[in-house]
């Protein structure tokens, strides 16, 4: 087997650039070039200040830091960088369609055929292809069409190598993996190639935990650990809506279920709903490609996931809304949070989202205050949504770097992500200068009930009547 030295990533996002940091920290005599046709952000990944990386991720930039310039690249020159690699990693973006057939549902793939027609084209010698970025299945077969259909000799083996880290212990998450889950031919050279790919990870992961399965096993695995984990959030979130009418609390719930060992105590907390690039996705991905074999309650059984999850959200935003006298026009709120997790600069489905659309419905004067997300992202996350003119959203929401300030006079805070950054704020500060009665709408179940009423808010937490 040829040994790997070369390696190449398209797509220096969220996946690509941690990934690609980590081989390259773990394996020096591996070159790994990241390439992206996003200028912008190959310059932001090539900044000298490490603390402007385009992602922040909690132990990246020491990484970095320590492999660039070195064996560790980031380029705009995608087409070099392709020919000069023997591996080549896709990581580019894959999101959900949003025209035409599986519109709302199916994962657009146009990106992911781009780089399959540029790979193409370079290519003069064999190549390993890694599927990267989550995908549905059986697009390793559409990549495999197009690569050996270009009419020269060059022969691509096709790997699934699905991400399973997940963003604010990104790092963590890739140099301890449970597990890594290589995709590919039952055919000699697919197994050559599985084997080269295994051979990058053994560099810092006992082999055991480096798992070889069919394409589609591979594929769908990612879909289906995914979907299992955004069920458990669904699932306990829709107890929290319980335990809020009764006097069960829902931390005690989690706990006590927990403790079953079938159970297990991970990915039990209440929130006001997961987001993330991929939850939603991969189970509309799932939805879509049962629905399409005609598996119309298999479909049915998952889409409620995501049906679970949007009743969480709105019905966070309703809580503050009725809380509020019903009226909130023109109350001043505080979001606290507005990433999809503590750790993270990503917003994509963050919930804040949906929670601060509907309380701009209702006309409330909104300030927001995330520490690592910048106001740009929120304006273009909420455009996004079209539900209102640009110039709206900016006149009803502004954003600060003063998150005490900003409660100035407030009527309400409600706090979306969990940053521990939360916990260390003077409390009872904040509670003097707000508007009496003062209200905090918890979303993430962060603060102590004790202290907080002590302190004289009026303290509502997720899963607590
Ligand atoms: C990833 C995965 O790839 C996705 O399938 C998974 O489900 C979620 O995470 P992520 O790394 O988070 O995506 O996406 P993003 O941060 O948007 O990065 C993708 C990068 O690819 C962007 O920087 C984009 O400019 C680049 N890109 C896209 C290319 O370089 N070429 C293209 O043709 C398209
Ligand atoms: C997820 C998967 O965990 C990862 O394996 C996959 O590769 C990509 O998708 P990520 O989306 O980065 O990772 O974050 P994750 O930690 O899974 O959280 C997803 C969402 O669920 C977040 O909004 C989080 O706040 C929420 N969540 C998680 C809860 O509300 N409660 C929990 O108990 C756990």
């Amino acid at each position: 087997m040829k040994k790997i030295t070369k390696i190449c990533c398209i797509g220096a996002g969220y996946v690509g650039g941690p990934t690609m940091s980590v081989i390259a920290s773990q394996c020096p005599e591996i070159q790994v070039t990241v390439v992206d046709i996003n200028e912008d952000r190959i310059a932001q990944w090539n900044t000298e200040d490490l603390d402007k990386l385009p992602i922040y991720e909690p132990g990246l930039k020491e990484i970095v830091g320590k492999s660039r310039g070195k064996n560790l690249f980031f380029s705009t020159a995608v087409d070099k960088a392709i020919d000069e690699a023997q591996m080549i990693f896709i990581s580019v973006n894959t999101p959900t369609k949003t025209y035409g057939k599986g519109k709302g549902q199916a994962a657009d793939l146009k990106f992911i055929e781009l780089c399959a027609r540029n790979i193409a084209k370079v290519a003069k010698d064999d190549k390993i292809v890694v599927e990267k970025s989550t995908l549905p299945v059986r697009t390793a077969q559409a990549i495999q069409n197009i690569l050996d259909n270009t009419g020269n000799s060059v022969k691509f083996e096709i790997l699934s190598n699905p991400e399973f880290l997940a963003e604010g212990t990104a790092i963590e998450d890739l140099l301890h993996a449970d597990r890594v889950l290589i995709g590919g031919n039952d055919t000699p050279s697919g197994q050559e190639a599985k084997d080269a790919l295994s051979e990058v990870y053994e560099h810092w992961l006992p082999k055991e935990r480096i798992l070889q399965t069919n394409v589609w096993s591979s594929e769908l695995s990612k879909l289906v650990a995914n979907a299992f984990l955004a069920q458990r959030v669904s699932s306990i979130n829709t107890i929290s809506a319980l335990c809020e009418k009764t006097d069960a609390n829902i931390q005690e719930i989690s706990r006590a279920i927990g403790f079953d060992s079938r159970i297990g105590s991970k990915f039990l907390n209440a929130s006001v709903g997961f987001g993330g690039s991929c939850f939603q996705k991969d189970i509309l991905n799932l939805v879509y490609i049962a629905r399409s074999y005609g598996l119309q309650e298999v479909a049915d059984y998952w889409e409620q996931v995501i049906i679970a999850n949007d009743y969480q959200k709105s019905r966070f935003a309703e809580n503050i809304i009725s809380t509020l006298y019903n009226t909130i026009s023109g109350k001043k709120i505080v979001l606290y949070g507005w990433a999809f997790k503590k750790d993270t600069n990503d917003t994509r489905e963050s919930p804040a989202i949906s929670v601060a659309d509907a309380l701009l419905e209702e006309r409330a004067e909104i300030i927001v205050y995330d520490p690592k997300v910048s106001a740009e992202r929120i304006y273009a996350d909420l455009d996004y949504l079209g539900t209102r003119p640009p110039e709206e959203n900016r006149k009803l929401l502004t954003v600060t770097n003063d998150p005490i300030k900003a409660t100035e006079a407030a009527h309400a805070i409600a706090i979306l992500t969990e940053w521990d950054e939360f916990k260390t704020y003077d409390w009872e500060a904040i509670y003097r200068q707000m508007l009496k009665p003062a209200f905090v709408f918890d979303g993430r179940r962060l603060l102590d009930t004790a202290t907080m009423e002590q302190i004289g808010f009026n303290y509502y937490k997720i899963g607590q009547s």
